[in-house]
């Protein structure tokens, strides 16, 4: 059976990948294509709706993305939003203006909630409006469904010719009623049944998994990260022993990671698969010895990363098939699918040079963050792996400033041990973005007892961030960060003082270095 698909049709809006994800949470499958993919490419995909995205531009540029008029021909449903609406409107003979105010941010709109994309939707809503451009006149044969004092044409619809449009942002929260109004678009009018659940997608994976590989050999660099543990565990599922995961354990982990990944997927796990353990962590201390630029570390780290990968490869020799954990964001955010993304992280970076095989496999290519925690929950991997918080390929290496020593790498250990403990007891584990000890190059004094010490300052850092590329310091109870200061204190030997960094990004960044 044709797996149903929406296709969201990227006009270069910066909600591209939300739209996409609202309407998986309709259990509808959606891709994102350019608004440059072919009508041929479109029909091929069958699919039951098209959503146009929002974008920068005005339909007047003359180099403004549009689509060719035929797409409103072939019968399938479509809802432009924003510049969608506005390219909907200009295409078929509306009228669109530059607007006499622009409307930015939460706005009231009026409703005709008889309209079927608005039904159960409250006669007067809030919507997220940001549009310098509007529509003044709905082409002929559409009716006008909702409108704001300033926008005269909020949302059209030609049911006639299942065409739909809304001048607001249905897709951000901001927008109270916005999920009601896509799931009216993806049930109602595009006759979706939403059979698209991550038990589907988990088990159909796997049976294409076996079917692609064959008696083929599979190899994985795991590294403990969700990402890379859902497509070993898949890739186990799927071809057992045929897949070998090699990890490396570069002594730059939080405290006991390497036992707990060797725990999970070792010959003592739950897993079918070949598990090599790599102990580099004396290459790496070696390596980083005398270093202390933060540029310089990363690069010396990721390099022994291909390094030590590189001699595994040779001693397991050729492989069919390499193994990487991209998933959906790395393919829309560098073009939309074309080729394997190679992730430039170190864990991935670089290994398709070193290692001797004909194919690289993905299988979380098509799936959001979220959507990959639940496939990992499907697939029975622990917790504390699918919601393990995100960690830098270069480990601990950034997050103890200046040069990096095995004795920093204890006292760091130790004291995000504390720190996580103290977090996961005050129930703050799962609120948090990111948080973490950091080992500060600092030394000051400090009297323990009777005596004077000259020890290091740790840094705790909490962040509330939804996309990592923003971020608060989060306001952490004093009497949590009064217990972690005085247990890291006492429990950590070389630690004579705590500090909280208040910082948010910008002009922080959430790691250290
Ligand atoms: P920054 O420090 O740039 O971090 O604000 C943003 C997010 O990215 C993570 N991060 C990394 N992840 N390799 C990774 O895999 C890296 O080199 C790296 N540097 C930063 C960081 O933990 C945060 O989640």
């Amino acid at each position: 059976m044709k797996k149903e698909t929406v296709i969201v049709l990227d006009f270069g809006g910066q909600y591209n990948q939300l739209i996409a994800r609202r309407v998986r949470e309709c259990n509808v499958y959606c891709e994102v294509k350019p608004y440059t993919v072919s009508l041929d490419e479109i029909k091929a995909m069958e699919p039951k709706g098209i959503i146009f995205t929002g974008g920068p531009n005005s339909v007047y540029d003359d180099t403004s993305p549009r689509y060719q008029k035929e797409i409103f021909e072939l019968g399938i449903p479509i809802l432009g939003i924003c510049y969608g609406a506005q390219v909907i409107a200009h295409t078929l003979g509306g009228l669109v203006k530059t607007a006499p105010v622009s409307e930015y941010g939460h706005t009231e709109v009026e409703i005709n909630t008889s309209d079927v994309m608005f039904e159960g939707v409250s006669a007067k809503t809030v919507c997220w409006m940001s549009h310098t451009d509007y529509i003044e006149t709905a082409p002929e044969g559409f009716k006008v469904t909702a409108h704001t004092p300033v926008c005269p044409v909020a949302a059209m619809a030609c049911p006639e010719r299942n065409l739909y449009a809304t001048q607001f942002h249905p897709e951000v929260m901001h927008t109270a009623e916005g999920q009601k109004m896509l799931s009216n678009f993806v049930y109602k009018i595009c006759g979706c049944c939403g059979d698209w659940k991550m038990d589907s997608f988990v088990e159909t994976t796997i049976e294409n998994l076996r079917e692609q590989i064959g008696e083929g050999k599979v190899l994985c660099a795991l590294s403990g990260g969700v990402d890379s543990s859902v497509a070993a565990v898949l890739l186990s599922k799927a071809v057992g022993r045929q897949l070998t995961c090699v990890f490396v354990d570069h002594g730059l982990l939080r405290k006991n990671e390497g036992d707990e990944v060797e725990a999970v997927f070792g010959s003592n796990g739950s897993y079918e698969l070949n598990f090599i353990r790599v102990n580099a962590q004396q290459r790496y201390y070696d390596k980083l010895r005398g270093v202390t630029d933060p540029e310089e570390k990363r690069k010396i780290i990721g390099a022994e990363f291909i390094r030590v990968f590189e001699e595994e490869a040779k001693k397991i020799g050729a492989v069919d098939y390499l193994v990487q954990g991209t998933i959906y964001p790395d393919v829309i955010e560098s073009g939309l699918g074309k080729s394997a993304v190679i992730k430039s992280h170190h864990n991935v970076g670089g290994l398709p040079d070193v290692v001797d095989f004909k194919e690289i496999i993905e299988p979380l290519r098509m799936l959001f963050k979220d959507e990959v925690r639940k496939a990992g929950l499907e697939l029975g991997i622990p917790k504390h792996l699918v919601f393990r918080q995100p960690f830098p390929g270069p480990g601990l290496g950034i997050r103890i400033i200046g040069e990096v020593t095995e004795e920093k790498v204890k006292i760091v250990q130790e004291a995000d041990y504390i720190y996580r403990e103290e977090i996961a007891k005050a129930g703050l584990d799962k609120s948090l973005g990111q948080y973490f000890a950091a080992l500060t190059n600092m030394r000051s004094v400090g009297v323990m007892g009777d005596f004077r010490t000259y020890d290091y300052a740790v840094a705790l850092r909490a962040v509330n961030t939804s996309d990592f590329m923003t971020a608060d310091a989060a306001q952490l109870p004093w009497e949590v960060l009064n217990k972690v200061a005085n247990r890291i204190v006492n429990e950590v030997n070389g630690v004579n003082r705590v500090v909280y960094d208040c910082t948010g990004k910008p002009p922080g960044t959430i790691e250290f270095e």
